[in-house]
């Protein structure tokens, strides 16, 4: 998969170099690739930004730049989506990740300041450019290098070969099955006066399973009753429904 991610400022995008999603891009599994909205300025002072109009405060990215920058790495066959980071944006979720992990080409554009002239996503829209505008969640960031990189490490994490061990993609929160993940524990078995759990000593796969299902149920009920809400009719089985 090949991730082009526009911006004025590349070096905050340099954490992808490191671990993971640096190997993978170092492998051959994604090529990523970082440029400067600035290198498609033409005036001394490279300008990205003018005033809004109709008033108000802050500037807005110029359409005329963005246009410069989008045209060649988007090319004319719409099999390349646009993904645009901004609070005004559909959540990004799990599931916008998978759907992202399959498309073969992705442009991140990075909007700073009020954000990008909307004509951008209008224009690429109107021409076949599939553009999804994506928000991390109910803040305000100050530009969208932040979210580019939750969206390269959300996505690159699910390409083949990228995480070491796939089945550890199957059982977390946000997975499948629609639940927070049940909580973790390793070695040694008693730390400051707290045990891990009995059962998960007992090496009973089926109460081990059991019991990491009710605490991923309880867990989810108390900080994310919105998932629950949101399980299909047939997501809980009939010792789930006894809690
Ligand atoms: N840019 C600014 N705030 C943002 C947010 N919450 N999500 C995505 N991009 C943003």
């Amino acid at each position: 998969m090949r991730i082009d991610v526009v911006t004025i400022f590349p070096e905050y995008l340099a954490p992808l170099e490191l671990s993971l999603v640096g190997k993978a891009h170092r492998a051959g599994l994604l090529d990523l690739r970082v440029h400067d909205l600035r290198t498609w300025t033409t005036d001394r002072h490279r300008t990205v930004d003018d005033t809004p109009i109709g008033g108000g405060a802050g500037m807005v990215m110029r359409p005329d730049v963005w246009g410069e920058a989008l045209d060649g790495l988007l090319g004319d066959d719409g099999a390349v989506e646009l993904l645009v980071p901004t609070p005004s944006g559909e959540r990004f979720t799990q599931r916008t990740a998978e759907r992202l992990a399959a498309v073969p080409r992705l442009v991140v554009a990075c909007g700073r300041y009020e954000g990008i002239d909307a004509r951008v996503a209008e224009h690429y829209r109107a021409r076949g450019v599939p553009v999804t505008e994506v928000s991390l969640g109910d803040y305000v960031l100050n530009g969208g290098e932040v979210a580019a990189l939750v969206v390269v490490e959300a996505v690159a994490r699910l390409l083949p070969g990228v995480v070491g061990n796939p089945d550890s993609l199957v059982e977390e929160s946000h997975g499948a099955a629609g639940l927070l993940e049940y909580p973790v524990y390793t070695r040694p078995p008693q730390w400051r006066g707290h045990d891990v759990p009995e059962v998960l000593l007992s090496g009973h796969h089926a109460r081990i399973a059991r019991w990491r299902r009710d605490r991923a149920l309880e867990r989810t009920a108390e900080r994310r009753p919105d998932l629950v809400a949101r399980l299909p009719a047939d997501a809980l089985d009939a010792d789930d429904r006894r809690l």
